[in-house]
């Protein structure tokens, strides 16, 4: 089995994409061995109870020490002996030291056509404040591996979705999700979980 972690902060309506396409067959092979959060109030939580799957909270409030936080995130995701660790919607900055200790095994879901309205200040609805402010057409999602930088990492999925006129950053944060995020990040887990991925060169081919 290919035991993956899922860290959140929010509703988790990536988290459940996940545990739906593990229950229907999409992903295969793969089980969630913990999700993470870093918010006790994280909607998120309740997704994971519901499902069985264990569930803990590293809180940010209670342990204000930076470097504290940092080995107490590594810690709880070490314990867990996991493949792969799966940002779906995390909102802390992952530690260094996870970084390296986990280089090409933690991936993140970003709400845009990377290198488009990523990097520092575009998270939530920044990103497609962005995207209907600068007036493109397309906007979209990307799965990439996590590197130093925000989200300068390798891609490895990507997927396009139409902007319209009328679009709020609301609207268009959900026809992203619907059309791209949900199905791009179980895509994505299920192609690692087979081992089909390779990283050559800061560049994913599939094998
Ligand atoms: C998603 O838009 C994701 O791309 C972004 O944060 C949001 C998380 O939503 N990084 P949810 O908690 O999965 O519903």
């Amino acid at each position: 089995m290919f035991r993956i972690a899922v860290m959140v902060s929010g509703g988790g309506t990536n988290l459940q994409a996940i545990i739906d396409a593990i229950d229907s067959g999409v992903i295969t092979d793969t089980e969630i061995a913990v999700v993470i959060s870093n918010n006790k109030d994280a909607y998120a939580l309740e997704r994971a109870k519901k499902a069985g799957i264990k569930a803990v909270c590293v809180s940010r409030k209670e342990i204000p020490d930076r470097a504290e936080y940092n080995k107490a995130l590594l810690r709880a995701v070490d314990e867990a002996e996991v493949d792969l660790v799966v940002l779906a919607g995390f909102l802390v900055v992952i530690p260094e030291e996870m970084i390296q200790k986990y280089r090409n095994k933690i991936i993140n879901i970003h709400p845009s056509l990377i290198p488009s309205f990523c990097g520092t200040g575009y998270y939530g609805l920044k990103v497609h404040e962005g995207a209907l402010a600068r007036g493109v057409k397309v906007s979209g999602a990307t799965v990439h591996f996590v590197d130093e930088g925000t989200d300068t990492g390798p891609i490895i999925l990507q997927k396009a979705v139409e902007i319209k006129d009328d679009d709020t950053p609301e609207v268009l944060q959900r026809r992203i999700m619907e059309q791209a995020e949900w199905k791009l990040l179980p895509e994505a887990i299920n192609l690692l979980a087979h081992d089909k991925i390779t990283v050559v060169d800061g560049v994913t081919k599939r094998k």
